[in-house]
């Protein structure tokens, strides 16, 4: 039986959600609030695996579906062994990233049908579905400006792709997940939080934890 509050944020490359994610973290743990962050891809030993396939420049030109059952296969690793016990335990679980990136980037960005995503994510996830997302939404290029001045070097398959390769094919691309995202958040109005991230990072974050703070109250 699912206990405890599962948050998830989203957006594109240099949104800021991990920022956020992290600041959400530390505040919960400072009011004592037993709280974990996991991040996708990754946050489990094979997760981490998958995460470096994925993200290696090496792989360009990867099949989309091998690409998408990868990023599924890392959260079915993430659910079973990270989520659904720390929900389990009462805790709030904090993701940086889940399943509506897969919706966003493998469905509206690549193409892949919809209906076979929805599918795969409620296999995948079972019981651990979201309780409240925040999608942190900002222009898909001032985005990527970000990123690049950060990003490791090493993990940049899908900002090279969208950045330096194929331009204009890039530019497109993160505008259909950017839609995808505007659609999910008018599918599921209630989980689904569209937050400016075109501000500086304590405004934004102030929004977050009223939010947040609503929803705990009810639980903790
Ligand atoms: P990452 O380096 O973790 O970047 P970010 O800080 O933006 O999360 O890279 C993750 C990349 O993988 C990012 O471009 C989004 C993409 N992605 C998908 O395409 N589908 C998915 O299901 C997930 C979880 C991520």
């Amino acid at each position: 039986m699912k206990k405890g509050l599962f948050i998830t944020f989203e957006g594109l490359e240099g949104c800021g959600k991990t920022t956020q994610a992290k600041m959400l973290f530390d505040f919960l743990i400072k009011q004592k609030i037993p709280s974990i962050y996991t991040k996708e891809p990754g946050g489990t030993k094979i997760g981490d695996k998958i995460r470096k396939i994925l993200l290696d420049q090496k792989n360009d030109g990867m099949d989309y579906k091998s690409e998408m059952l990868l990023f599924l296969a890392s959260r079915a690793e993430n659910v079973r062994l990270i989520i659904l016990p720390a929900l389990e335990e009462g805790k709030v679980v904090i993701s940086d990233r889940f399943y509506d990136s897969t919706t966003a980037y493998q469905g509206y960005g690549r193409g892949i049908d919809l209906k076979i995503i929805k599918h795969l994510n409620n296999l995948v996830v079972g019981k651990a579905i979201p309780d409240l997302t925040f999608i942190l939404d900002i222009d898909p290029y001032e985005g990527l400006r970000r990123s690049a001045s950060f990003g490791n070097s090493h993990e940049m398959r899908f900002e090279e792709e969208f950045l330096n390769k194929k331009i204009i094919e890039g530019k497109l691309f993160l505008e259909r997940v950017r839609h995808g995202y505007y659609q999910l958040s008018r599918e599921e109005t209630g989980r689904i939080k569209i937050i400016d991230a075109n501000r500086n990072k304590e405004d934004i974050f102030e929004e977050i934890v009223k939010i947040v703070n609503k929803k705990v109250s009810h639980i903790y």
